[in-house]
């Protein structure tokens, strides 16, 4: 068992360097659009402020390269302020005299969010010199930034090494839930997968299959499936180098009595910019949604479902004329009345836009943490805290 905030005891005025997911989506204005992943990070830091720690908060926001004035977590810690009124300040830097002056004058409970980890190359090198700057400016650390638990880098690994440390709620809640649903998976179990990548998901495909009852396959990754089974998928997106393994998956379901639904119609785009529906993908047509028959199996299924997991869109989400299905899908899940996981941006989002989120056991704050997840991968960020 990985130790959790709840194990470290006598706090009162310690520093705490506490690594969060704040990577939220920001609008053209910079403005954020979805704070979900600051809300479910409340918690921990309400726990350690009630104990009178100093906290210093860290977080990456998007994929810099160097300073980028639009990727500040100024924003984030404004979004703070609010639940936190008086007690949140920020510094606009990350490391350094000025960041050590900023912690020097805080006081018991206050909150310090430093500036985007990624303004500096040797955050996602995992760079000793980093890890060393960062760890110098705490007693402890605590890593509750679940969605970034996949990847290795300095401050959610390296500084793990080097200071006392412990996951927070968010991060335990996270892999409390995975585990529950794939070790002791409620039947029928639906697992249903989304997205454009196919060779993303594959791993993840054959690690549910032993678990799962019904595997739903929609969105681009779809059509590799399709294609393997010998039919017309015109322009749609596939990948050719993953047609053999998508055969051997659909074999193996068949071996092992697990159903594999994929879209029996869909939304197309033609050559020449028209939007079609259609049972028969014809040539130099695009496939970017199910159609209404794909919506109705599919919705027959989850309805009997006792589980459900769902992560990526059924079809090009972002574009209005496409959406239909990753929303009435969306409806369906909440509906369900079974126990229900989504992770993934997309999928969320969807939950988020129907309004349905209150009815969703639990929304991942994980995409590629959460995949990594399901497939029985290991996840760095949470592997190098210390167990008890
Ligand atoms: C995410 O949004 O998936 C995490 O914050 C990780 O971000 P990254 O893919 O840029 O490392």
């Amino acid at each position: 068992m990985k130790r959790t905030i709840r194990d470290l005891k006598n706090i009162k005025g310690e520093r705490i360097l506490l690594r969060c997911d704040f990577n939220v989506p920001l609008d053209n204005w910079g403005d954020i659009l979805d704070d979900t992943r600051i809300v479910a990070a409340i918690p921990t830091i309400q726990y350690l402020q009630k104990q009178g720690a100093k906290l210093i908060v860290c977080s990456h926001l998007g994929r810099p390269k160097g300073y980028d004035k639009f990727l500040s977590l100024f924003p984030v810690a404004v979004v703070l302020m609010k639940y936190f009124p008086n007690k949140v300040k920020f510094c606009n830097k990350t490391i350094g005299d000025e960041v050590k002056t900023a912690i020097k004058n805080m006081k018991n409970g206050e909150i310090l969010v430093l500036e985007n980890l990624r303004f500096h190359a040797g955050e996602e090198k995992n760079d000793p010199a980093f890890v060393k700057e960062l760890a110098s400016l705490a007693d402890f650390y605590v890593d509750d930034a679940f969605g970034v638990a996949h990847r290795k880098h300095a401050s959610n690994y390296g500084v793990a090494l080097k200071l006392p440390n412990a996951i927070g709620f968010l991060i335990e809640k996270e892999i409390q839930v995975f585990n529950k649903a794939f070790e002791k998976p409620a039947h029928p179990f639906v697992a249903i997968f989304g997205g454009a990548k196919v060779a993303d998901k594959l791993n993840l495909i054959n690690n549910v299959m032993d678990k799962a009852d019904t595997i739903i396959i929609g969105g681009g990754m779809a059509y590799t499936f399709l294609k393997a089974q010998g039919e017309n998928i015109g322009d749609s997106i596939m990948s050719a180098d993953q047609i053999e393994n998508a055969k051997k998956i659909l074999f193996e379901a068949q071996n092992k009595g697990i159903k594999i639904l994929l879209p029996i119609d869909h939304v197309c785009l033609t050559e020449n910019e028209r939007v079609v529906r259609t049972s028969k993908i014809g040539n130099g047509m695009t496939a970017l949604d199910i159609g209404n028959n794909t919506i109705r199996m599919f919705a027959q299924e989850i309805k009997n479902a006792k589980q459900i997991v769902w992560n990526g869109p059924l079809g090009k989400y972002e574009d209005d004329r496409f959406k239909k299905g990753t929303m009435k899908i969306a409806r369906a899940v909440a509906k369900s009345g079974a126990y229900t996981i989504v992770g993934g941006g997309d999928s969320v989002s969807a939950i988020n836009e129907c309004g349905v989120a209150d009815k969703i056991n639990h929304l991942s704050t994980g995409g590629g943490a959460s995949l990594k997840l399901m497939e029985g991968k290991v996840l760095p960020g949470v592997e190098v805290i210390d167990t008890l």
